[in-house]
């Protein structure tokens, strides 16, 4: 985790208590990497801008992480009585999703610069931000922090894939930074599920139910949006391929969750049902098992 070594350090506080001042800019911060780090100028144009594949993957990525913000003000929303939480979300948590769109959006203008970008998210929020409502959030607090969990495994596999798919030295040195990110995300929402956990605990069987539940909704997720909208804006990109839309979609699908059940996705999806360390290492291979079946397309 070289770009992501920061831990939530404060104990939860719910509204009432003093609220404590946010530390402004911590040393993870300062250490996180920035947008001009990603030497645009260098990528190798030729061993990428021919890759079907990832046109439509990092065009779709550079969309939903852009409309972050929409999702990020909601969940802090959510989580108002725990200030700590909220501000970690609209400080941290938000400004690097968002950080990650814009990246995105500049690697793949300047590789597919005849890409209406702006027109085409704009079409794509459209019917995204009606997707993003506080509705959609898990009403229990703590079961939500478990949907979180998921969520960032799914774009920890995501990111992850993508870097395998890429022979692009400046595309991978990106996408690798996106994916610590995600990784830090996901130790940061299971923390504060955790310590909500020693406040007062949900029953092992709902969190279950809960990573079940959202592990499915990870087959219908944004990203069929996303690539529907990238889809209708491609122009003459990929112009003499035969692939229809549902084709894309089911090869996008395919691509990404194969990678789900790999370790360290498994290994993530377990720790919030915070087993013992033994039962945990017995239940590891049923897992991988079940996580295939549900994720096979
Ligand atoms: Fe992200
Ligand atoms: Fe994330």
């Amino acid at each position: 985790m070289p770009h992501f070594s920061s831990h939530p350090s404060q104990s939860l506080q719910p509204r009432g208590a003093v609220e404590k001042q946010r530390p402004s800019g911590d040393a993870a911060e300062a250490n996180h990497w920035r947008i001009e780090d990603i030497p645009l100028e260098q990528i190798e144009i030729d061993a990428i801008a021919h890759h079907e594949d990832l046109f439509y993957l990092l065009m779709s990525a550079s969309f939903i992480e852009t409309g972050s913000d929409t999702y990020a003000a909601n969940l802090a929303e959510h989580y108002r009585d725990y200030p700590d939480i909220a501000a970690w979300l609209q400080d941290r948590w938000e400004n690097e999703e968002l950080q990650h769109g814009t990246a995105l959006r500049r690697y793949v203008e300047a590789v597919w610069p005849d890409f209406p970008w702006q027109r085409a998210y704009d079409s794509f929020f459209g019917e995204y931000s009606k997707l993003c409502t506080v509705e959609e959030l898990h009403p229990d607090r703590h079961l939500e922090m478990v949907a979180r969990c998921v969520v960032e495994t799914g774009t920890t596999a995501y990111y992850h894939t993508l870097r395998e798919l890429s022979d692009e030295p400046v595309l991978r040195k990106l996408l690798g930074h996106i994916r610590n990110d995600e990784v830090g995300h996901y130790k940061h929402f299971l923390k504060y599920f955790k310590e909500l956990q020693e406040r007062s605990p949900v029953s092992r069987t709902r969190i279950a139910g809960t990573l079940y539940a959202r592990l499915k909704e990870l087959r219908e997720s944004d990203s069929d949006v996303a690539l529907r909208h990238v889809f209708a804006h491609r122009g003459n990109y990929f112009a003499d391929s035969d692939r229809r839309f549902a084709d894309i979609a089911q090869r996008a699908y395919q691509l990404v969750s194969t990678q789900l059940p790999a370790d360290l996705a498994v290994r993530m999806l377990l720790k919030p049902l915070l087993l013992p360390q033994r039962l945990e290492s017995c239940l590891y291979a049923p897992i991988a098992r079940f996580a295939t079946r549900v994720m096979a397309p």
